[in-house]
């Protein structure tokens, strides 16, 4: 019994040493410490060992379980050394190498304008709201003083989803939406996209964006409107800029006018910028018209208001000095990185 202990002991040991895997050294614990290995069928012979020897032989299996154990668990420790700095060997990282450069994005020149513009009227208080681009007929027409056959409509011919709702052709409609809400007083900036069935050219794209303003309280003025725009038309094209109203037609404001500013290239003296005349058109606006307020649940007797709307890629063209809107539109790398 002895003798056979110590083969199983040798030859234990001898596949432990010749072993170079981990699943090796697994195979090994099995087949002599598992269930049906060959230390367990020893211990099940115990049988045929007289009485009195018993406890001996039993001591001496534990003797070369343990052996075999401790034998095993270094062997496992090495092995899974040698494999982890086999591993540091092959990922080694050269600390010194410079770095990958990150390929940052860029903000758009329309995303920049944008940004200043909604700076200029958050400073003055203003909040930033925004309406749907798929619109109702309603509130993109008919709640603006614009019913069904106002030849309105033609200069402004957009894409219909079906009779009453339509892909906005102005960010006006969100003043409505505004009012509607009965909060009172108002002082929003409106930014968002708009279409119309334009051609594209150097100045038109079936898809804009437009930035619309409106303020309703008690007592507001024309005064108002002409101090307000006037500070941010300074605020956005510099401090000597210099405004100009001239009398228009919107259905929604009455009066209106439409708001140049002295051309910036030339201080307007009259350049090739701003085509010889010194000014530059820039937005439309007014006093909100009586009957607006009252389609909104407003009563005009006690409360007045004005609104204005700008064009966004006007702004970032002029700003820029953009000479073709298509350019915002193709998102050419090498023309967006100039801003
Ligand atoms: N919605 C007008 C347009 O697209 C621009 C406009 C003019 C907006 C006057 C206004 C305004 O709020 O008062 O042509």
């Amino acid at each position: 019994m002895k003798e056979q202990l110590e083969k199983i002991k040798e030859e234990a040991l001898k596949q432990i040493e010749a072993s170079d895997a981990l699943d090796r050294l697994n195979e090994i614990r099995v087949a002599y410490l598992g269930k049906k290995g060959e230390l367990t069928n020893v211990l099940k012979s115990m049988k045929n060992v007289a009485p009195e020897d018993r406890p001996k032989v039993g001591q001496m299996v534990n003797e070369v379980r343990e052996i075999i154990e401790t034998r095993l668990e270094e062997s496992k420790n090495s092995l899974a050394k040698k494999v982890r700095e086999e591993q540091m060997k092959k990922e080694v990282i050269d600390v010194t190498l410079p770095a990958k450069k990150q390929n940052m994005g860029h903000s758009h020149p329309n995303t920049i304008a944008l940004e200043e513009v909604e700076r200029i009227f958050i400073g003055m208080g203003y909040e930033v709201v925004e309406g749907p681009e798929v619109e109702y007929d309603r509130y993109n027409f008919e709640k603006l003083n614009i019913p069904k056959g106002h030849p309105a409509r033609d200069e402004q011919d957009t894409f219909y989803i079906n009779e009453n709702i339509l892909l906005r052709s102005q960010t006006s409609p969100v003043q409505v939406r505004t009012m509607e809400k009965k909060k009172l007083p108002i002082r929003i900036i409106a930014p968002g996209r708009v279409f119309r069935s334009d051609e594209v050219d150097a100045t038109h794209s079936p898809s804009f964006h437009q930035i619309e303003g409106l303020v309703i309280d008690k007592n507001i003025t024309f005064s108002d409107l002409k101090g307000t725009l006037a500070e941010f038309a300074k605020e956005l094209f510099g401090e000597d800029t210099k405004v100009k109203f001239r009398p228009h037609h919107f259905p929604f404001t009455e009066p209106s006018a439409e708001v140049d500013v002295s051309c910036f290239k030339c201080g307007g003296k009259g350049c090739r910028f701003c085509k010889g005349s010194g000014w530059i058109e820039i937005l439309g606006c007014g006093m909100v018209h009586p009957h607006v307020l009252e389609m909104c649940n407003i009563d005009p007797e006690e409360y007045s208001g004005f609104a204005f709307g700008v064009g966004l890629e006007r702004i970032a063209l002029l700003k820029y000095e953009i000479d073709d809107m298509r350019l915002l539109y193709e998102n050419d790398i090498r023309f967006l990185k100039q801003f």
